[in-house]
């Protein structure tokens, strides 16, 4: 048996992986254009464009680019009129943003525990947390892989309440052949950096509600109505350079996604006869996966999951722990969180679930998925080798 290299062996792996994110002539091209056309930002033919041609890959007959996927969120809600005296239930294992921008429209976050082999919200523990103030469910796709819409959307519509899809981890994901994004009542894209379709930062909402798509349109235009009305509002514009960068980005996307799911379906392959490694559940209603990270979990007797993340790291895999459940952070007792919401947060109810998966979870990101199919092996025979022997 080959010794392991966090024990001083020899790696499996020591070449690179592939850069993210990746751009080539059609970016630069259409940076130029911006450039050349001396019209950066308000609504310009960039945002335009590419709002519509975003919409249309998502399937829904509006979206509103705006600058993150946190504004996104928080427009959402504030069209929907969802603020103080509110509660919104999210699940705790998400990134801090899906959380704040509840805070910061002044609702209350209210945790429902998660699938522990998703990371996505569990609809029966959403339904056991509805009180007469919950307004909405904020269901993050976690790494990608859809929720269970067919679960929330039941126990939405039968309480009444807004589905809310967080979608910066899932572009090009689908449920039923249904694009995530489309499913819910509205969705927030995020395209900063680390996203499969990036942009440096900027988002998007995406949504089939009219009513909703007018208000938050005027929301993110300075509160510019018809009729010359006027809105409270904010500067939520996406500016021409990133829309620029996005229209590339998105030619590229299918295609990105499809090698993901590829490099996807051999890792689990390769890992399925394991002991100690716990994969996502091959579900046939989750018809397409984004790829964003690759979640898996690690629950071998003899050591913890962070010595296997050392271990495969030191195989030459690039790999990382996943979420901390955002109910230990510092930012639930935050001064600032309890003066938006007016009351301070003291939900300390069990959320097991979300505890044991970020005790286990471990992620493979977008571009460890992009390498080529020999790469992909290795990273196989990198787990398989730490796997059988830690
Ligand atoms: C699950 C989730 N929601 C929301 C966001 C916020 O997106 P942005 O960084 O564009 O504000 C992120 C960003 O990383 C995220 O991972």
């Amino acid at each position: 048996m080959k010794t392991l290299a966090v024990n001083g062996g020899t790696p499996i792996y020591n070449g690179s992986f592939p850069k993210w994110p990746q751009w080539g002539a059609k970016e630069e091209a259409n940076l130029m254009k911006v450039a050349e056309s001396n019209s950066w930002g308000t609504l310009g033919r960039f945002v335009l464009s590419f709002t519509k041609r975003f919409a249309e890959f998502v399937g829904v007959p509006h979206a509103i680019a705006v600058n993150s996927g946190t504004q996104a969120l928080e427009l959402i809600l504030h069209g929907a009129s969802i603020g103080r005296g509110d509660e919104v239930i999210v699940s705790p294992y998400t990134f801090s943003a899906t959380v704040s921008a509840i805070a910061h429209v002044g609702a209350m976050p209210v945790f429902a525990d998660v699938d522990e082999r998703t990371g996505n919200i569990d609809a029966e523990s959403v339904a056991r947390h509805i009180t007469a103030k919950t307004k909405a469910v904020m269901a993050i796709h976690v790494c990608g892989y859809p929720c269970d819409m067919d679960a929330l959307k039941a126990v939405t519509s039968e309480h009444g309440l807004m589905l809310i899809e967080d979608c910066a981890h899932a572009h090009g994901s689908s449920w039923r052949n249904n694009m995530c994004g489309s499913i819910g009542d509205a969705a927030g894209f995020s395209f900063q950096n680390s996203k499969v379709l990036p942009a440096g930062e900027g988002g998007i909402i995406t949504t089939g509600n009219e009513d909703l798509f007018e208000r938050c349109w005027h929301f993110h235009h300075a509160g510019r109505a018809s009729g010359g009305k006027t809105l409270m509002g904010t500067n939520g514009r996406m500016a021409e350079w990133e829309a620029a960068v996005l229209d590339a980005q998105l030619d590229k996307l299918p295609e990105q996604c499809a090698h993901r799911q590829k490099s996807i379906r051999a890792i689990m392959q390769g890992m399925a006869d394991l002991p100690g490694i716990i994969l996502p559940p091959e579900d046939p209603r989750v018809t397409a996966l984004s790829g964003y990270l690759f979640q898996f979990q690690w629950k071998g007797r003899n050591a913890s999951r962070n010595e296997f993340v050392n271990a495969l790291q030191a195989e030459g895999i690039p790999c990382s722990t996943g979420y901390v459940p955002l109910n230990h952070m510092g930012m639930m007792q935050d001064p600032a969180f309890e003066k938006a919401i007016g009351r301070k947060f003291e939900q300390n109810d069990a959320l097991a679930a979300a505890e044991e998966l970020s005790k286990t979870a471990v992620w493979f990101t977008n571009n460890v998925l992009l390498a080529d199919a020999e790469i992909i092996d290795k990273v196989v025979q990198a787990v398989r080798k730490v796997a059988t022997q830690l």
